[in-house]
């Protein structure tokens, strides 16, 4: 090695220029053999993976897990043990938009983080609210079809998000979030992360409970409103991927204190929301937050395609002493992110640095494959008697699971005592939200179906509205009816 600085091609073999193509003369033809030409033409070309399906704009940073409480009585789980560090990659998106889409469009935000723990990455793929649009995988695809664009004009089409929305009752609590302050943070440093499913926790002793993470922002909620974001969204598309970068460049490192509710296994049954469907938030009051430690964000990637848009997360990815719940939604998510990485961005992602373990071993008998770098080597098959490694049942040969049987049906979960669609949001409006909060969620709902509703649509979401709250739905109505033109 020297500290010679001249320019290679991909083979390391020294180029002729940096500006000028072979050609026959200086007015000739280019010439074929002007590898390095065609090299940088062929590059240029493949740059692009093709962008995440929803969450396509987005960001992240990296940090650090702490635990600062003692939470062993629930899981085992190595990094939710007292005193561990754990590193992690965070990334925070916007769901519909494209990648180069502004960052203030009004929009649930991705809060996906993945912890490089000692038995192998645990990716938490959360949002900044609590609850879902849906409860059932069937309809996640037809949902983000209504956010995105239309097949003619290539539109976004508040028509279609609204008459979607109304006609699939289950998505008035997040509606009504998303239509409220939370629908735009002022910044992701302001927002808090939910895993919005329950999750399974076990413990050392094999006991069970059934988990929802909370990782509230010490930087204190923060929002803007609508007027302002639009502002930012023509003059700074980036302004919440800019605040992170510079908070954390500057040193001021953004953190979250993670709080657990935890739930013993046997109340689910009796429990008068279903913990299982992501529509409902469980009662704080019922099940109060429990701490566990502290997430900081303290290094900007440096690389941001390999970092960050390579980046995989996968709500599959669990670690001992985490398991999955009932909960519909969450079990079609495990299969569809690793089927979405390998389309996306192929067969080895999990070679790549930021998606492979950091801080555990990796065993596998994953062979060959588009762009592999690296083979386990012989033996290539299990079992065997050559000392390649063998499963450790006895440790790790429990599954986080419960009992289930039936027969097979397509229907609708069993209803607790207290569900239904509306009950949630309507207390939501009634008994969180302060008169002011009321009105800029009025002042929302009547601006976005100012825009392009049609009147059959319009009907639906008065009736919508009125089914969730009487006092808003009327606002709602009178609002829209006092300003059409
Ligand atoms: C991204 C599917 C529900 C949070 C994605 C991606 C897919 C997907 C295919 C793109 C993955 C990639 O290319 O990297 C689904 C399906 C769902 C569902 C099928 C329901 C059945 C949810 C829910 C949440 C969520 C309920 C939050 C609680 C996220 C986040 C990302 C994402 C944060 C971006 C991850 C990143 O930063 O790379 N989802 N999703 N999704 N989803 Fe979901």
């Amino acid at each position: 090695m020297t500290d010679e600085n001249f320019t290679t091609n991909n083979a390391g073999i020294p180029v002729e220029s940096d500006e000028h193509s072979l050609t026959v003369g200086p007015d000739g033809p280019i010439l074929l053999q002007d590898h390095y030409l065609l090299e940088k033409m062929a590059q240029f070309n493949r740059e692009r993976v093709p962008e995440r399906q929803p969450h396509a704009k987005g960001a992240g940073a990296f940090g650090t897990f702490e635990v600062t409480a003692d939470v062993s009585a629930y899981t085992k789980a190595d990094l939710f043990q007292p005193g561990r560090k754990t590193e992690l990659l965070a990334r925070f998106s916007t769901v519909a938009g494209e990648r180069g889409s502004p960052d203030t469009w009004r929009d649930p935000r991705g809060f996906a983080i993945k912890f490089y723990t000692s038995h192998g990455n645990y990716d938490m793929v959360g949002n900044n609210t609590p609850v879902f649009f849906m409860r059932d995988p069937m309809k996640f695809q037809d949902f983000i079809r209504s956010q995105k664009r239309r097949a003619d004009t290539n539109m976004r089409d508040n028509d279609m998000q609204w008459d979607y929305w109304t006609l699939a009752p289950e998505s008035a609590h997040q509606v009504t979030w998303l239509m409220g302050d939370r629908g735009i943070p002022s910044s992701w440093r302001h927002m808090d992360g939910f895993s919005s499913h329950t999750y399974m926790w076990v413990n050392a002793t094999g006991e069970k409970f059934w988990v929802r993470y909370h990782f509230k922002t010490d930087q204190g909620i923060g929002f803007l409103l609508q007027e302002e974001a639009d502002r930012l969204a023509g003059v700074d598309g980036d302004f919440h991927t800019r605040d992170l970068h510079d908070a954390i460049a500057r040193q001021d490192f953004p953190s979250w204190t993670l709080k657990m509710q935890v739930m013993p296994f046997e109340e689910a049954k009796t429990y008068r929301f279903n913990p299982f469907d992501l529509t409902k938030s469980i009662s704080q009051k019922d099940y109060p937050l429990i701490e566990v430690g502290k997430m900081t964000l303290n290094r900007n990637p440096a690389d941001f395609h390999t970092e960050i848009e390579q980046a995989a997360f996968e709500p599959n990815n669990m670690v001992p002493g985490i398991g999955p719940s009932p909960d519909k939604m969450l079990l079609g998510r495990l299969f569809s992110y690793a089927d979405a990485h390998r389309y996306r961005i192929g067969t080895n992602y999990n070679e790549l640095p930021v998606n492979s373990p950091h801080a555990a071993q990796l065993r596998s008998y994953s062979k060959d494959g588009n762009m592999r770098h690296h083979n386990p080597g012989d033996p290539v098959y299990a079992p065997n008697s050559k000392g390649g490694p063998s499963a450790d049942t006895e440790r790790y040969g429990e599954p986080a699971g419960w009992q289930s049987d039936g027969g097979m049906v397509r229907a609708a979960a069993t209803l607790h005592a207290e569900d239904d669609d509306y009950g949630q949001p309507g207390t939501l409006i009634r008994e969180v939200l302060d008169d002011a909060a009321r009105e800029r969620l009025v002042n929302n709902i009547v601006g976005h179906l100012l825009n392009g509703v049609s009147e059959q649509v319009l009907r639906q979401a008065f009736d919508y509205w009125h089914k969730i709250d009487r006092g808003v739905g009327d606002r709602v109505e009178a609002g829209v009816r006092s300003q059409q033109k």
